[in-house]
């Protein structure tokens, strides 16, 4: 049968063709698209070979189709064959590049401490947690009246200047003491109560032992027969415990609206041992706690029976407590977030 002219030749050439374009394709991406144009159906190398069967005279038909097939089936076999090869080679460099040495020591991650004051509170629950103290959570903002008013400091009551106050509203403000949780302890529980309550305190205030916001811990005790001496015997173990043995306290009569008699305990300086420097102002002494004998009017204005109970109630600051046991000199160390600073104290 006379061939379609020049149809082997035509063959070889794409033969050629294409063996010399599968040698230069080094990545399997490439070879994909090389695929994609070879057989492209309109254009393609050997995707337009079919489109030429109009123009092949009958007879020749078969004979065309035939080679046209087997040169399809040729170029799909190279294609697989390269494909495969650069498949493996893609996938030997993959796992080179992401091979895991197992043997390599771990990078170390810095690893963080509770905050000082963190600290503190938490050793001061665990003492109190452990002398029967419940835990009440106040919240940051609260009204006027539970924070002055219900303790004994009505509007014009001149120990509202005593703390200098971020009001939010004439009725809410941040609050100045967490003795607000109090009344509020007072309101929902009948004596006997046993409570402390921690948390964020706000002061227009700020120099080297204070600053605008502070962490305190409010305690209160209210049952039959509380006296100052059931206070004086608390805080004396209290002590202790947090500085040691040694630690040394004074009470220094005091006033508070809400207590009386009102005290404040100091404990000796830390820096300079009692002999009076800048820290403490020259006295030897720092203080740390304001306290006293809940004031009946506060009771009665929880509805608490004064001639069956009484109570007493204190206030300690926390960073204060912190700078004595940890021997910080600036309050100010302690909201900086310095990591050499804070990272020193795991106790
Ligand atoms: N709330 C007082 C203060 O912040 C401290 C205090 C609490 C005093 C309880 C007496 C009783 O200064």
């Amino acid at each position: 049968m006379a061939e379609q002219s020049g149809l082997s030749e035509r063959l070889q050439a794409i033969r050629a063709q294409v063996e010399e374009n599968l040698q230069k394709i080094a990545d399997s991406k490439s070879i994909y698209e090389y695929r994609k144009s070879v057989f492209d159906g309109k254009v393609g190398l050997i995707g337009s070979l079919m489109r030429e069967m109009g123009k092949i005279p009958k007879e020749e038909k078969a004979e065309f189709g035939k080679r046209v097939n087997e040169i399809k089936n040729w170029a799909q076999e190279e294609f697989e064959k390269k494909n495969s090869v650069l498949k493996e080679l893609e996938m030997k460099k993959r796992y080179e590049a992401e091979k895991i040495d197992i043997t390599m020591p771990a990078k170390m991650r810095a690893h963080g401490n509770l905050h000082p004051v963190t600290q503190v509170t938490n050793q001061l629950i665990d003492i109190f947690a452990g002398l029967g103290f419940d835990i009440y959570e106040g919240t940051e903002i609260e009204k006027d009246y539970y924070n002055f008013t219900a303790l004994n400091t009505p509007q014009d009551h001149p120990a509202r200047d005593m703390q200098d106050t971020f009001y939010l509203s004439p009725e809410f403000l941040l609050r100045t003491q967490t003795s607000a949780g109090q009344i509020h302890v007072m309101e929902e529980k009948k004596p006997p109560i046993k409570i402390i309550s921690p948390g964020k305190v706000f002061r227009s205030d700020d120099d080297a032992t204070h600053s605008p916001m502070f962490t305190q811990m409010e305690g209160l005790v209210v049952d039959e027969g509380i006296t100052l001496g059931d206070l004086k015997g608390m805080l004396d173990e209290i002590v202790q415990k947090i500085f040691g043995e040694g630690t040394t306290t004074r009470l220094r009569p005091s006033y508070f609206p809400f207590t009386e008699p009102s005290v404040e305990v100091d404990v000796s300086c830390f820096q300079c041992g009692g002999c009076g420097c800048s820290l403490c102002k020259g006295t030897g002494w720092i203080e740390i706690l304001g306290a006293g004998v809940v004031n009946n009017k506060v009771l009665e204005g929880c509805g608490i029976d004064t001639e069956k109970y009484s109570g007493f109630a204190f206030g300690v600051g926390l960073e204060r407590i912190a700078m004595l046991k940890y021997g910080y000199n600036n309050i100010k160390l302690l909201f900086e977030s310095d990591l050499r600073v804070l990272s020193q104290i795991d106790d």
